[in-house]
């Protein structure tokens, strides 16, 4: 019997878990620089918070959750995504009441949904998100939007593209529903069954329908736009402004309508124009979800977040050609010639790790050869060799492997030598 990684998922192995540790480092120090603390939320919610928060009548919870009853009998659901998660702990830890407003939060970790497998679409994968919650300031919607610039940017993307669009408020959606209630409904028939469901539920979804994407009336649909209140229509001019003031370049899409059913006012998407990324080019998504917060049980506070997957990221930064700075770190590699000289270097390997030296040697007892081998591919920036006359004269020759020069050095210097050169 033999056994595979479950369909939709992948095993990250040294050699490209570098990658992640190195993107997952630019992230940790941007949070910092724009101050979004980290929260850690469970793996799993009650299944209620994502039909409530994300939506009923969304793919997400219609089609992709991983569903299941505990032995207590309580219906559970591993995350889709973590918005509703973090709003549900913000409410529950009463944060609305923290004195510095607003609360500034982000997080990394595995989302879960059940999605047709391709490349860029897995059933896990790891988003960073942040949120913003406890402010309403047109100029937070656009630090939201420069921070997520900035990860790409800070990990050496070029070729992106934001694009940004306003829901407006409840007015605006509702006279656009309206609108687009007199537009599809003479025709539905001629629409997916999921699209007739959608008719009166929620038609904006229709808008994000792949299947019928190329039916005559997507394209004539009313635009949300066009129905944004004076209010609605001045808050997204005031997102547009900033913009304009960090320089950050912007298309604006009246059709971007996101899949999640939280959103109002600002929403945006980055993608990549990449050429070579393939059929899935949004990297990452969000956008403001005023409500949100008082319909999972708190009070009447605004937010607004953005999430990315780093297996996107990554893809992307694949397609661009650019590597990333992921070196290994070797100090030292430890060369040793028989039984004597081992017990020397397991002695020494353990006194320069302490010293914070990234530090290997052999342990499959190798020919001298071979061990250098070893020391040249893990690119140790130098090697000792020990052997007989090394313990006799109680120093050891320290070489420097990309210059090839050699110093010998007394055991007893040997930490304080590689300390000043590293
Ligand atoms: P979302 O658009 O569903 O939004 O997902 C955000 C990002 O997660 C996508 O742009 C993509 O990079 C990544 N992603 C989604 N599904 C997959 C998948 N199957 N495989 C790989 N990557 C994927 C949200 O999740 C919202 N919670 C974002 C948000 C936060 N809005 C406000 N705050």
């Amino acid at each position: 019997m033999s056994f595979k990684v479950p369909r939709g998922t992948q095993d990250i192995l040294p050699g490209q878990s570098e990658k992640w540790q190195k993107v997952e480092a630019i992230i940790r120090d941007i949070c910092r620089v724009y101050r979004y603390n980290e929260i850690r939320t469970p793996i799993f919610e009650q299944t209620d918070l994502f039909a409530r928060g994300v939506g009923e009548t969304t793919d997400v919870v219609q089609k992709e959750m991983y569903t299941f009853e505990d032995r207590g009998g309580r219906s559970l659901t591993l995350r889709p995504e973590n918005t509703a998660g973090v709003v549900r702990a913000y409410v529950e830890h009463k944060m609305f009441g923290a004195p510095d407003q607003p609360v500034k939060l982000s997080y990394l970790g595995p989302m879960f949904r059940y999605e047709r497998q391709q490349a860029g679409r897995y059933r896990q994968f790891v988003q960073f998100g942040v949120e913003a919650i406890g402010s309403a300031d047109p100029a937070i919607d656009a630090e939201v939007i420069a921070l997520a610039m900035d990860v790409y940017e800070s990990a050496g993307l070029k070729d992106l593209k934001l694009v940004i669009n306003s829901l407006g408020d409840k007015e605006t959606r509702d006279t656009h529903r309206t609108a687009l209630l007199q537009h599809f409904e003479p025709h539905i028939h001629e629409f997916c069954s999921d699209c007739q469901n959608r008719l009166h539920k929620n038609p904006l979804r229709i808008l994000d329908c792949k299947v019928d994407r190329e039916h005559p009336l997507m394209q004539t649909a009313p635009a949300l736009t066009d129905f944004l209140t004076e209010e609605s229509a001045t808050y997204f001019a005031q997102v547009k402004t900033y913009l304009d003031t960090l320089g950050i370049t912007y298309e604006v899409d009246p059709n971007l309508v996101r899949g999640l059913d939280y959103y109002n006012h600002t929403t945006f998407e980055i993608m990549s124009s990449a050429s070579g990324f393939g059929a899935i080019t949004t990297l990452c998504g969000g956008g403001r979800y005023n409500g949100l917060v008082q319909e999972i049980g708190g009070p009447d506070v605004p937010g607004i977040g953005f999430a990315l997957s780093i297996e996107r990221l990554l893809l992307a930064l694949e397609a661009e050609g650019v590597e990333l700075d992921t070196a290994s770190g070797l100090d030292v590699y430890i060369i040793a010639m028989g039984d004597e000289a081992k017990q020397k270097a397991v002695e020494l390997t353990s006194t320069f790790r302490a010293k914070g030296l990234a530090t290997e040697m052999d342990y499959l007892d190798r020919k001298m050869k071979a061990q250098m081998k070893s020391a040249d591919r893990l690119g140790a920036k130098y090697t000792i060799v020990l052997g007989e006359t090394e313990l006799e004269e109680q120093q050891a020759a320290v070489k420097h492997m990309e210059s090839g020069e050699q110093h010998k050095v007394a055991f007893s210097e040997l930490v304080n030598y590689l300390s000043q050169q590293s």
